[in-house]
């Protein structure tokens, strides 16, 4: 989701989860992480996005789930399907999947009033060198800023060490769109930024949960933005039509850590 550095309202905060909550969390992540793994197996050259859309949706709905994004801010789709230079918010097409492309795949699910939130990009058969090094400095930027997370620590910090990796291995990280507050809402507070000052931004706060997702591009970070028809959601673009890629995980934060909720087991 976009929004605004610095933007701050009380209505987006997240309140401390219950035992019970936590509970939901837990549930409703790992059907996000069953739902992105069952649909990646079917990527192959040939394959539209819509189909795998579809397979998305219809493995999402055999399990008792329902997607976040259909009709979200009028999403037409199930996922979103972020192919080479799309940044994210990529809408699933009659677009044929080649050989060569780098693909995020998007899923968010939605079960008993919580969300599950993550995505990944896979490579399509041979891609090139430098594509597959992107991929990797994009999943590692994920971790990175994953394990920088501490309680009470700040969203500053991750976005810290996460620019810090990606600027070292010669890319550029995605400054305006990045990671977010999720529970009981799709998007709320905090930004999880993907660059940043240590110990600036907002507060981690314990038994909340928040994304982590890094958007990494293989050239400048400016990026262009195109409207969805019939949506208030938009997609974008990197500017010099490099490549962009880039991974996502839902954590819950504990009173000593964290845990990543997507995780596929
Ligand atoms: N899953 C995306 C995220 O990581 C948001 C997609 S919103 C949609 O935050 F409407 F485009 F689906
Ligand atoms: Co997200
Ligand atoms: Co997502």
């Amino acid at each position: 989701m976009v929004y605004s550095i610095g933007h701050m309202s009380n209505s987006r905060k997240q309140a401390p989860l219950s035992r019970d909550e936590i509970i939901k969390m837990k549930t409703v992540c790992q059907m996000a992480a069953q739902v992105l793994s069952h649909t990646g197996r079917f990527v192959k050259p040939g394959i539209t996005t819509d189909e795998l859309d579809l397979i998305a949706d219809d493995f999402t709905k055999s399990i008792g789930g329902t997607s976040a994004c259909i009709g979200y801010g009028g999403y037409p789709k199930a996922t979103c399907i972020s192919v080479n230079e799309v940044v994210c918010h990529g809408v699933p097409s009659s677009y044929k999947v080649k050989e060569g492309d780098i693909l995020n795949i998007d899923v968010t699910v939605k079960k008993d009033g919580f969300f599950g939130d993550n995505s990944k990009t896979i490579m399509v058969g041979k891609v090139s060198s430098n594509a597959a090094d992107l991929v990797d400095t994009a999943y590692k930027a994920m971790m990175i800023g994953i394990e920088t997370i501490t309680p009470n620590g700040f969203t500053g910090d991750i976005g810290f060490e996460t620019n810090k990796l990606v600027t070292r291995r010669g890319y550029t990280t995605i400054k305006e769109i990045g990671g977010h507050g999720i529970g009981r809402v799709f998007h709320g507070d905090p930004f999880i930024p993907a660059f940043g000052k240590r110990g600036k931004g907002e507060k981690i706060i314990p038994w909340t949960c928040f994304t982590v997702e890094p958007m990494v591009n293989e050239g400048t970070d400016e990026f262009i933005e195109f409207d969805i028809p019939n949506s208030g959601i938009k997609y974008y673009k990197t500017a010099d039509k490099k490549l962009s890629a880039q991974f996502e995980h839902t954590v819950l934060i504990t009173d000593t850590g964290y845990e990543i909720l997507t995780l596929n087991n």
